[in-house]
């Protein structure tokens, strides 16, 4: 599925759809290049899943993953730019088990969920988004 998002709000409109349709054990995986908008796609969602619109979502670049309380249960959020190896994943707490929005799931190699969503956003023309959405048979 391609969708065109014409700006930032369209892209938090999307974000808002899928937190209705997220459930646990989950795997959104967020592809694109720097400045695409996967965080800014993770932070509308769990603001919406949470039901609070001032939900701090800070890029867990530099942490990896940040985990956030929700009314599906825990919510990973990480960020594998800096991860060194598929190893060091377990020590971050990669649980199948708990619903996860996934920056640069490149790095996740062998353990790259065969039932996940994936959405790669691909930056047009100023704030403009081209999104592609594979996954979720059925479901979207
Ligand atoms: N349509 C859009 N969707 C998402 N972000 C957008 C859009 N248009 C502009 N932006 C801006 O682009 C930036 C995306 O940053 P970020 O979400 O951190 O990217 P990434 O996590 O992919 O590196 C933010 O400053 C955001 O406000
Ligand atoms: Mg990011």
């Amino acid at each position: 599925m391609q969708l065109t998002l014409a700006d930032l709000a369209a892209t938090e409109a999307l974000a808002r759809r899928l937190a209705g349709l997220l459930r646990p054990g989950d795997t959104i995986l967020l592809e694109g290049p720097l400045g695409a908008g996967k965080s800014a796609l993770a932070r509308a969602l769990l603001r919406a899943l949470t039901n609070d619109p001032a939900l701090e979502v800070p890029s867990p670049t530099y942490t990896l993953v940040q985990a956030y309380q929700t009314p599906i249960g825990l919510v990973q959020h990480f960020d594998l730019w800096r991860l060194d190896g598929a190893a060091d994943l377990a020590e971050l707490g990669w649980d199948e088990g708990e619903a996860a929005l996934v920056e640069w799931p490149d790095r996740l190699g062998a353990l790259r969920p065969a039932d996940a969503l994936s959405i790669t956003l691909q930056p047009l023309d100023g704030d403009a988004r081209r999104a592609v959405l594979e996954g979720w048979e059925g479901r979207l």
